[in-house]
């Protein structure tokens, strides 16, 4: 007896699978899942894993959902299962109406028709007929053995071969149009084959029957893949290329256990070429994006899928695309990885050029999620663009908050904000250099843009003198020295009436407000936080904090600088006392910053 799809998906949902298993093993909470010692190996450390809603052992690959595990661990069939789940569940068993009895019958005989569809194939390819066929797989390097592995075949001249071999079956016309093997006239009626000379790629589902078709032109032709349509089988968003090969992957030795990753490629091609050297977790999405649905058919199988797109703008998209496709769904236990190819190579290309051994180093050298995220994102950002490091900051606490999992969002917001202080305002040089940029991915970086770094040293000196208004006195000649927009030549103006007529801090500030530089001073106070802390300081030294401002002033203009120092020393001169000393002290230190580019006390971010 066959059941309604939706009675057993609430059978599954309301019934938790680890209360099933629980009542047979202990179980122990880690996270969102539970582990224990499998109980259909025998083994003393767990490698049986239950997650919401599937189990999976990680020493013998057995795998499956609440009502496998009653079949498997009670030895009961289905409907037996079903019969116990659904009392534990108070659920009554549903009779089935006719139309169900006859969908499910329909879908058995759309598996017969698509199984005798790849027979037909299969067997065409062997035909002289077959010829280009053939000869374009063997040229493109696919083995004989190969051929039988993935059940490749040749479509035939379309001119009804298929119809004929299939209908002396006893299938209808219409069953085999459902099954998408016809071209449609009309809404009902059927105008002859869909695939004509083309190889024939199986595409099947996880029980490894054939449930639809991709077919490749010989040659240059248009379009280059033709996909069987959507049908009551099969949904291209729903299903993998090569996803039927997955459930005997770990089963296989290897001598290396990177040849078992899980690697989702581009094509058929891909797939295919990738198996002859050695891969057998390749797994192609069909001419579309990865979509959620396909992750979490992966996440059943491994917990980090690899993705392996193609070294090209479209592959670089795509990858983009799954990354960001996957944050809402992340957990702890199911991300994904990247592998990013050279410039032009494809999968199938690589291992061809390079060799195994090449794709097998180039696979441990994978990057984590979080890790190919911030080096794609941070690729092209001048670091010395106020504009552009602000905008990288939002971009990266904005990917973090899309993913739902609480405690994986604030571990990503950690490690990218760690990642960019690191990269853009350490006073270590190691870190300048962006370790996280794949290089395969870079086309260019962009120059560094001489404006806008000037522009973040011009909102630091207003910022110092925002804070510490005394200071504008003592630099008062110089600051009028500064070539500035026209927005801060204004703002520089009011400083000086403001800060000669008010006396308090606060109202300074807020007088300043009122004169219309609200946004003004709050975006000198953004660009500078990282140099200047926003809470309120402690007294600070006063020569240390004016050593500071010509810090950057010399950065800004050195000449300046040189003669301000001139102009200390003498006055130093005249009046030897440690007032002037300090003053010349500050000036000349920061010149020889200026100089030499080195900052050998370190004190730039310590005001
Ligand atoms: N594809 C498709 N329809 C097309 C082109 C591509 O469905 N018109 C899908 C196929 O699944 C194909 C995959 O996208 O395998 C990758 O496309 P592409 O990179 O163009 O194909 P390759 O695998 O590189 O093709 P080949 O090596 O055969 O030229
Ligand atoms: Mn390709």
């Amino acid at each position: 007896m066959a059941f309604n799809q939706k009675f057993l998906e609430e059978l599954r949902q309301r019934i938790p699978i680890y209360t099933v298993i629980g009542r047979k093993i202990k179980l122990v909470r880690s996270g969102r899942f539970w582990k224990a010692c499998c109980p259909f190996h025998g083994e003393k450390t767990p490698s049986f894993y239950v997650y919401e809603d599937h189990f999976h052992c990680y020493g013998c690959g057995i795998h499956g959902d609440v009502i496998s595990f009653v079949m498997q661990s009670e030895g009961r069939t289905f409907n037996e299962a079903i019969t116990e789940l659904a009392a534990l569940a108070g659920l009554e068993v549903p009779e089935q109406t006719p139309q169900d009895r006859q969908r499910i019958e329909k879908q058995h005989t759309l598996y017969d028709v698509m199984l005798a569809a790849q027979e037909y194939y299969c067997s065409a390819l062997d035909m002289s007929a077959a010829k280009a066929g053939k000869h374009y797989l063997l040229e493109r390097g696919i083995q004989k053995e190969t051929f039988e592995s993935f059940k490749l075949g040749w479509s035939g001249d379309g001119r009804g071969g298929l119809i004929h071999f299939l209908q002396k079956k006893g299938y209808s016309l219409d069953l085999i149009g459902e099954a998408g093997l016809l071209r449609k006239k009309t809404e009902t009626e059927w105008s002859g084959e869909l695939f004509f000379n083309r190889v024939i790629y199986p595409i099947h589902d996880c029980k490894g029957r054939p449930i639809a078709f991709g077919g490749r032109i010989i040659g240059d032709g248009q379009p280059k893949y033709l996909n069987s349509p959507e049908t009551p089988l099969f949904s291209k968003r729903r299903i993998l290329y090569g996803l039927n090969r997955l459930s005997s992957l770990f089963k296989r030795n290897k001598i290396d256990p990177l040849y078992n990753t899980v690697v989702v490629v581009e094509g058929y091609m891909d797939v295919i070429a990738l198996y002859q050297a050695g891969f057998y977790g390749a797994v192609a999405p069909l001419g579309t994006a990865l979509t959620k649905e396909q992750m979490k058919l992966l996440w059943r199988v491994t917990s980090e899928p690899v993705l392996c797109f193609d070294g090209d703008k479209a592959g670089y998209k795509a990858m983009l695309h799954a990354a960001e496709e996957s944050l809402p769904i992340l957990t702890p236990e199911h991300s994904l990885n990247f592998l990013p190819l050279p410039e032009g190579e494809d999968p199938d290309s690589f291992v061809k050029n390079n060799g195994s051994e090449a794709f097998l180093s180039l696979l441990s050298k994978k990057q984590s999620l979080c890790d190919a995220l911030y080096g794609i994102i941070s690729a092209h950002v001048d670091r010395n663009s106020p504009e552009q490091r602000a905008f990288l900051k939002t971009q990266l606490l904005s990917i973090a908050q899309k993913i739902n999992d609480e405690t994986l969002s604030k571990e990503y917001r950690r490690i990218f904000m760690d990642r960019f202080y690191q990269q853009f305002h350490s006073k270590n040089n190691q870190f300048r250099n962006n370790q996280y940029v794949n290089k395969n991915l870079l086309i260019s970086i962009q120059k560094i843009d001489k404006i806008q770094v000037d522009y973040e040293r011009i909102c630091i000196l207003f910022a110092i003198l925002l804070k510490y208004p005394d200071l504008l006195f003592s630099v008062e000649s110089a600051f009028f020295k500064l070539d500035l927009p026209n927005q801060f030549v204004n703002l520089r103006a009011a400083m000086l009436e403001i800060f000669l007529e008010s006396e308090s801090f606060e109202k300074r500030i807020k007088r300043l407000k009122e004169e219309g530089f609200a946004d003004l001073i709050k975006e000198i106070n953004n660009q500078s936080s990282i140099f200047i802390p926003q809470q309120e300081s402690t007294k600070c030294d006063a020569h240390l904090v004016e050593r500071h401002w010509w810090h950057f002033y010399g950065l800004l203009n050195i000449h300046e600088l040189e003669f301000q120092v001139e102009q200390a020393r003498k006055k130093w001169v005249q009046c030897p006392d440690e007032h002037h000393q300090n003053i010349f002290i500050a000036r000349l230190k920061a010149l020889n910053i200026a100089k030499t580019g080195s900052n050998t006390e370190q004190e730039d971010e310590i005001l």
